[in-house]
């Protein structure tokens, strides 16, 4: 049947309706796979002319991120997994990589697993030598969230139950990825019933030449930041902030990351390279410039702005081969890097730093910008 032009404009004016309700013509859903027990997975593609995201609702994961070099060819810049088994198989996998998914509920490290609110001590699991880590052992980033479509995004939410992974509150966590005008926004949001802590991230490995192209270490990088908090040797904040003055966590001038990473530096020693928490200069107060990265042979840059008070600089030190990536690509050491905007690690036990205690009534709400362009 061949339609007039009245039918087709009707036509496109209804899908447009149709397209609007489920959230803007460049974001889709896609099953991605189904979980052992039968759990369907869905995967959500968010496009902007030449910039790609896809994100699962299992764990929230970042799955692909593409975007042009330099003379607009295209590339795959986060390292993953080509499907899901690959990511539900790396999280049964001894040592988990958190190849870019949501962390919660507390991001980074809790000394010993403990913390005390409202004079009740809590103990969590512990899985990174003596600390709790990334929310424990069956944290967000194993969860299937409930997944919608919004306005140039998608919208994943999570009922976190009172106790989960030794919590308390029951924890309602939403997260938004948008993708508009060249950037991705991750949006976290979160209340809850009961006193509890919280401490969200996304813990995306980026590499701007393309994923499984070779290390991070000629990559240029700016972190806004004057002072990092100094760790003891399993790697939880002492409660000192020292100025990155005259050290190699230095980078508030662009800074080739290879060529201080193997420094005899204390921090850096413990660490196997860049993991450390930097204080971010803007204080957390306001959506701000955090880091800046420049691959030189795309030209491929990247701008993180966040209203989080820190930035865990991460180099991926632990990968060793054993992890096989998109494309089958054995992930080595330092084969990505991570900008994870955060509170500070281990903050319920360290009153000094911004709180990261969240109490019935108020709404917990922090924003990250990843911007993308190129230059010469
Ligand atoms: C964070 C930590 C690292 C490591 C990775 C996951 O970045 O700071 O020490 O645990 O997560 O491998």
């Amino acid at each position: 049947m061949n339609m007039g032009w009245k039918q087709v404009l009707t036509a496109s004016v209804l899908l447009l309706c149709v397209s609007s309700v489920e959230g803007g013509s460049n974001v889709k859903k896609d099953l991605f796979g189904k979980l052992p027990d039968g759990t369907p997975v869905d995967i959500y593609t968010l496009s902007e002319g030449p910039i790609e995201v896809r994100v699962t609702n299992y764990g929230g994961y970042l799955v692909s991120l593409k975007v042009p070099d330099r003379n607009g060819k295209s590339a795959d810049i986060v390292l993953g997994f080509d499907d899901l088994d690959g990511y539900v198989n790396n999280n049964t996998h001894k040592g988990t990589a958190y190849l870019g998914p949501i962390v919660g509920r507390y991001a980074n490290r809790i000394a010993r697993g403990n913390f005390t609110l409202d004079g009740r001590q809590y103990s969590l699991a512990i899985n990174n030598g003596p600390n709790a880590l990334h929310g424990g052992p069956h944290g967000f980033h194993q969860v299937v969230w409930k997944g919608r479509l919004i306005p140039a995004g998608i919208e994943l939410t999570y009922l976190s139950k009172d106790g989960e992974e030794g919590y308390p509150g029951n924890l309602n966590v939403v997260v938004r990825y948008t993708l508009s005008q060249g950037a991705l926004t991750i949006d976290y949001s979160a209340t809850t019933d009961k006193d509890t802590i919280l401490n969200l991230t996304n813990h995306t490995y980026f590499n701007l030449k393309g994923a499984g192209q070779g290390d991070i270490l000629d990559h240029d990088l700016i972190l806004y930041a004057s002072r990092f908090t100094w760790a003891d040797s399993n790697l939880t904040p002492t409660g000192e902030l020292k100025s990155v003055g005259g050290t190699p966590l230095d980078f508030r001038k662009s800074t080739r990351i290879g060529e201080r990473i193997d420094s005899d530096y204390e921090q850096l020693r413990v660490a196997g390279g860049y993991d450390q928490n930097f204080v971010l200069d803007a204080g957390g107060r306001e959506l701000a410039e955090a880091a800046e990265v420049y691959e030189p042979s795309s030209g491929r840059v990247m701008r993180v702005l966040t209203d989080q008070p820190g930035v865990q600089f991460y180099t991926g030190n632990f990968f060793d081969g054993t992890i096989k990536g998109k494309n089958g690509i054995a992930y080595q050491r330092r084969f990505g890097l991570c900008l994870e905007t955060q509170h500070f690690p281990d903050s319920p036990n360290h009153p000094e730093f911004p709180t990261t205690e969240l109490e019935p009534g108020q709404r917990f709400h922090r924003v990250t910008v990843f911007g993308f362009s190129t230059r010469k």
